[in-house]
């Protein structure tokens, strides 16, 4: 059946190539459809190099262009009061600015893999959230465990990490390990809390590819894939998460889980770095015992650490990044891939085209963003939740931890726009929320639940074709 269809295929392609060649054109063109062309419409980008998440969408100009490169500065500001920016970092932390966890506008390596856990200079570039086994958050704590300290101050706890691994095989004899990552908390700064009442998750970063897009995105096309997107002979079902905070309902679209509406720059100034907003005026030590009296480090609670003028700057930054065009899109081997990602069913959850709404984004304190709105965009995602499963070494894809409507075992379906780029940007290739897989072949194999059959059908397929799948992912 294949064998036919590829037959008819290439007779389809070869009265052209020669002719193409001949006269130098384009074959882009002739072969790929027209609105595969480009990844983002007019906010796509021809940069290949490490700055490719991290370069200005064309159609920033004027004030929002500078606004852009100010947003720019703040990301990456270390937030320590003599730099001119602002202070303000901890006492307390997990990162010391946006930018180091999301370096160069992706994924900064986790220290999962080389440092086990918070490691010798102490910086993971993960999220750690802990709770009580009964789901409630430590009084002394809070949600995220905060593994690093301005001089003088004690971390809230150390991360160690551990791997358990295990080798499978593939029908025709190739062999893949996936390796479970395992967590312990070390060097309390208070009362240790005993690990039969401890619960912990980690997340690695996730790529800034495609973020004004995101928000920009018609939610009514997302809530329609989720009531019509149902395809019981592969048991696949994605749904919505929804986030009512402030009386009003939204749908989520940011997060490993969707758990959030927006791109969470108030969140992460206020949880990830210690830097107090007008969303969050506490400092989020508050309350633990080493901050008694308030005047730890001299610490002053009357004055906010970042306007929300700059907040929005930072999230205009985000929004305002271009999004890297494909790759390599005539390479055979990348054409049969791509084929095989729509055998396997990929698509049915990494769905290749979505549209954004007329009138564009928003920004925090309502500046618009029309040149956003319109445009046909292919961010390989549904941004729906799926049950992955927990079946894969007795755990899978569960990490029992509920966000929102997201149960433990479900996920956001991760956009793949950027993704052959992530090396090439951040030096690695670790991927899933907790940064298990060490490439993409072991990230395919982790799909279980919603995802099994899909899987199934990549390892199924001869070693030449998931191979031409991964080529294809490379070119995203
Ligand atoms: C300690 C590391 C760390 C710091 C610091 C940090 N982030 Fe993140 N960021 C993460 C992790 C981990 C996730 C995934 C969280 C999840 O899904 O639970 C994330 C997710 C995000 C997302 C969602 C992206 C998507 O595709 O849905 C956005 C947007 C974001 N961060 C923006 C920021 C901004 C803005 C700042 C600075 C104010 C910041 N982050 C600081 C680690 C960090
Ligand atoms: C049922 C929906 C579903 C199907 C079908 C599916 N995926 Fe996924 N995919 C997801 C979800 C959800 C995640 C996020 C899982 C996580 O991070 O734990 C994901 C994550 C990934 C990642 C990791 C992305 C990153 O940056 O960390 C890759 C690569 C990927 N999928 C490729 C594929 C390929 C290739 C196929 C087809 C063989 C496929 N997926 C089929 C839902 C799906």
């Amino acid at each position: 059946m294949r064998t036919i269809r590829n037959i008819l295929l290439l007779l389809a392609v070869l009265p052209f190539l020669p002719s193409c060649e001949e006269e130098g054109m384009d074959v882009r063109d002739l072969e790929i459809p027209d609105n595969y062309a480009l990844s983002a419409g007019t906010s796509t980008l021809f940069v290949n190099s490490s700055y490719a998440y991290d370069s200005p969408a064309d159609w920033l100009s004027g004030t929002y262009e500078s606004r852009f490169i100010r947003g720019d500065k703040l990301y990456d500001d270390i937030r320590t009061s003599s730099n001119g920016h602002g202070g303000g970092l901890g006492p307390v932390y997990a990162g010391y600015s946006c930018g180091s966890c999301h370096r160069n506008a992706g994924r900064t390596k986790p220290a999962l893999w080389s440092e086990k856990g918070s490691g010798s200079y102490g910086f993971s570039a993960m999220l750690v959230y802990i709770t009580r086994k009964n789901g409630a958050f430590f009084p002394d704590y809070g949600r995220v465990l905060h593994d690093q300290a301005i001089y003088g101050v004690q971390p809230e706890g150390k991360l160690r990490t551990s791997l358990r691994c295990e080798t499978f095989s593939f029908p025709d004899g190739e062999t893949y390990e996936l390796c479970v990552p395992g967590y312990e908390i070390t060097e309390w700064y208070a009362d240790s809390i005993a690990p039969e009442d401890l619960f912990c998750t980690v997340r690695i970063p996730l790529r800034h590819v495609g973020m004004g897009q995101m928000m920009a995105l018609d939610q009514a096309e997302i809530e329609t894939l989720a009531a019509r997107s149902n395809y019981p002979e592969y048991g696949i079902s994605g749904r919505c998460n929804y986030i009512t905070e402030r009386g009003v309902k939204s749908l989520g679209l940011s997060g490993n889980k969707a758990q959030h509406a927006d791109l969470t720059v108030e969140l992460g100034f206020s949880s990830d770095m210690g830097v107090t907003n007008s969303r969050y005026p506490e400092e989020i030590c508050e309350g633990q015992s080493q901050m008694q009296g308030g005047s730890m480090m001299g610490l002053s609670y009357d004055q906010l650490d970042i306007s929300t003028e700059d907040m929005e700057n930072v999230d205009l930054y985000m929004q305002g990044l271009g999004v890297p065009a494909r790759r390599n899109v005539n390479d055979p081997t990348v054409k049969r891939g791509e084929e095989m990602f729509y055998q396997a069913k990929c698509h049915l959850c990494h769905v290749t085209t979505l549209h954004t709404r007329p009138r564009g984004s928003t920004l925090l304190n309502g500046t618009g963003l029309p040149w956003l709105g319109g445009q046909t965009v292919h961010p390989y995602s549904d941004f729906l939740l799926h049950d992955m499963g927990s079946e894969i070494m007795g755990v899978g894809l569960n990490d029992n931890y509920v966000s929102g409507l997201a149960r433990g075992n479900e996920w956001r379906t991760t956009p793949l726009w950027g993704i052959g780029l992530q090396e090439k940007v951040n030096g690695h290739t670790y991927f899933l929320h907790d940064g298990r897989a060490r490439n993409l072949l072991e990230a395919i194999m982790w799909h279980g639940g919603e995802g099994e059959a899909s899987k199934n059908l990549f390892r199924q397929m001869p070693r030449e074709d998931r191979d031409a799948l991964i080529a294809f992912l490379h070119s995203l």
